[in-house]
């Protein structure tokens, strides 16, 4: 049957304030499947904030976001649940867990067993652990961590650690995954290895929706690119769209993106905040 099928994220004017401030104000977007957007803006733009809103690690003050055609409840689990999945732009591992527990845990939100089975070990565990612990090593080796399955998190090299966290975001079987700052802290090797990494995730079906600040990830990667700017989106589209709006020069000082590329590549980023 041929239906004219809803994206499957379909974001509807979202507005988040806090207090004075409108940190997202007034943001529409779509994903497809099979989609790689991406998600760009200076820091403060409110892309984390977006994110937040629609992963319900905020409640937005308004506006509505649709998963599957179906209007997501503003909590985590259940967004989680619905099949929204993400990582963190300050990556949040259990430090002291293995690599292999920290995807497990990841996983928990598509077994019966869940999370405090798991740790207590109650019955049902050791049945469901053999299929967990095999799915969770598929994806170890999906994203080169495998030999590095029994390190504790905390001694991964920072590149390994987000590729960790994409691992155990796609533990919960997601059909939309979103990337907050995927690269931040990589090298150029790491970076491009990042690219391939985004590459293959949506061959397996899965559609992204990726912040980041390296254009020329972005630029590789995206079918589209919106940008954000003091919450708002003032442009959407190809990459030519994009790199010749002047309002996105701009807001980018005036650096032409094509130049700005390389510079932000050799950078070190500055250590990530706590709130994010
Ligand atoms: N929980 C919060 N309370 C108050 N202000 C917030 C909160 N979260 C984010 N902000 C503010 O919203 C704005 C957008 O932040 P953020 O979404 O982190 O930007 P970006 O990810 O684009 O760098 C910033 O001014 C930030 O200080
Ligand atoms: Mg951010």
């Amino acid at each position: 049957m041929t239906t004219t099928a809803a994206p499957l994220l379909e974001v509807t004017g979202v507005t988040m304030r806090f207090g004075g401030l409108t940190a997202v104000n007034d943001v529409s977007l779509t994903v497809g499947e099979g989609e790689i957007i991406g998600l760009i803006g200076p820091n403060g733009a409110g892309k984390t904030t977006f994110f937040n809103c629609l992963t319900g690690l905020y409640v937005p003050t308004e506006g509505t976001v649709r998963y599957r055609d179906v209007q997501l409840p503003p909590k985590p689990h259940l967004v989680t649940q619905a099949g929204i999945a993400r990582t963190f732009q300050n990556i949040r591992l259990f430090a002291n867990m293995t690599v292999l527990e920290n995807v497990l845990v990841g996983r928990h939100t598509r077994t019966k067993e869940g999370i405090f089975s798991a740790i207590l070990r109650g019955p049902g565990y050791h049945r469901a652990e053999a299929e967990s612990r095999a799915k969770a090593m598929e994806l170890l080796e999906f994203t080169g961590l495998a030999d590095k399955a029994e390190h504790l998190a905390r001694n991964l090299p920072y590149g390994e650690q987000r590729k960790l966290e994409i691992a155990r975001a796609l533990a919960s079987d997601p059909g939309l995954l979103l990337l907050d700052e995927p690269t931040a802290g990589m090298n150029p090797q790491e970076t491009r290895a990042a690219e391939e990494l985004v590459f293959a995730i949506r061959d397996k079906g899965i559609s992204i929706l990726v912040i980041e600040h390296d254009m020329r990830f972005i630029f590789n990667l995206c079918d589209r690119t919106a940008v954000l700017v003091q919450g708002q989106k003032i442009v959407e589209g190809d990459r030519e769209t994009v790199q010749n709006d002047e309002r996105v020069i701009t807001a980018y000082l005036g650096a032409p993106l094509e130049e700005a590329a390389p510079a932000a590549e050799g950078t070190t980023p500055a250590a990530p905040e706590d709130t994010k």
